[in-house]
């Protein structure tokens, strides 16, 4: 694999879950939101909030960041134009989904190159009628993802990632044989257990009452937690909807 500066910073980079106190100043928070806007964009669909607050912060970070699909904006922008949206909102979210993600990682490969780490947190569509509240939100602002940042307080590995030929397609999509699917897994529960993730982490996601657990931290790993995550947490998709109508969104 080729190597330069920017793969090198893309190749090395994981989540940070351990902050150190220290804040970082205006002039780097405002560097790393200014390139995430710089992301490539479909309608400037993505907007940002940050708390400093670290001690209400999650992982207690210097900063937290809540990622937002901003319909806001563009419908004042619409209406002095004299426009009304014709666009349903499945179409707005699903373009605005994207500028709010690729914006989002444009802030975390730009605060990687000025020595932070950061951690995405997914439970803001599960907590948007608290961050309405908070950030006093007007409708039409969908709190998608957010994202603690700051100096690291940890090392981990580098985490990692399944097989190039069970992730690149050229021409046809691959349809993956069964010996395929199991080197996948493999690579990817093997490398988790020599880096004694779940063990450090202490956590296995449990199984119902009355089923015979046959995991150990010797053997729970990356497709198993994975599985559990998908096949025991079914949530409500009518909380989302009933979220995403509270945001003003009518899906
Ligand atoms: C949409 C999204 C939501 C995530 N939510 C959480 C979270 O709630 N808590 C957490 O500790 N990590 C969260 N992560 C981080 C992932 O666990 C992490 O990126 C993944 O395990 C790969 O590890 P790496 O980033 O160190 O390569 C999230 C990542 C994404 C992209």
């Amino acid at each position: 694999m080729i190597s330069n500066p920017v793969i090198d910073s893309l190749m090395s980079r994981k989540s940070i879950r351990k902050y150190r106190e220290e804040q970082p100043s205006d002039e780097v928070i405002e560097t790393i939101v200014r390139a995430g806007q710089q992301a490539p964009f479909a309608m400037q669909l993505g907007s940002v909030l940050l708390s400093r607050e670290i001690e209400h912060n999650v992982f207690r970070a210097p900063l937290l960041f809540t990622i937002c699909v901003d319909v806001y904006r563009m419908e004042k922008i619409m209406k002095k134009r004299g426009w009304n949206r014709k666009a349903s909102d499945i179409y707005t979210l699903l373009f605005g989904i994207q500028d709010a993600a690729y914006m989002a990682q444009n802030m975390v490969v730009a605060a990687e190159s000025l020595g932070l780490g950061s951690c995405y947190i997914g439970a803001a569509p599960f907590m948007t009628k608290k961050i309405r509240e908070l950030y006093e939100l007007p409708d039409r602002i969908f709190p998608l993802v957010m994202m603690t940042m700051g100096y690291p307080a940890e090392a981990p590995p580098v985490r990692p990632r399944y097989p190039m030929d069970f992730h690149l397609s050229e021409s046809r999509y691959t349809c993956y044989t069964d010996d395929t699917v199991s080197e996948a897994a493999e690579v990817m529960d093997s490398g988790y257990l020599r880096q004694n993730y779940y063990r450090e982490a202490n956590y296995m996601i449990p199984l119902p009452e009355g089923t015979e657990e046959k995991f150990d931290f010797d053997s729970y790993s990356w497709t198993e937690h994975i599985s559990r995550k998908l096949g025991l947490w079914g949530e409500d998709p009518e909380e989302l909807l009933s979220n995403l109508k509270l945001c003003g969104f009518e899906i």
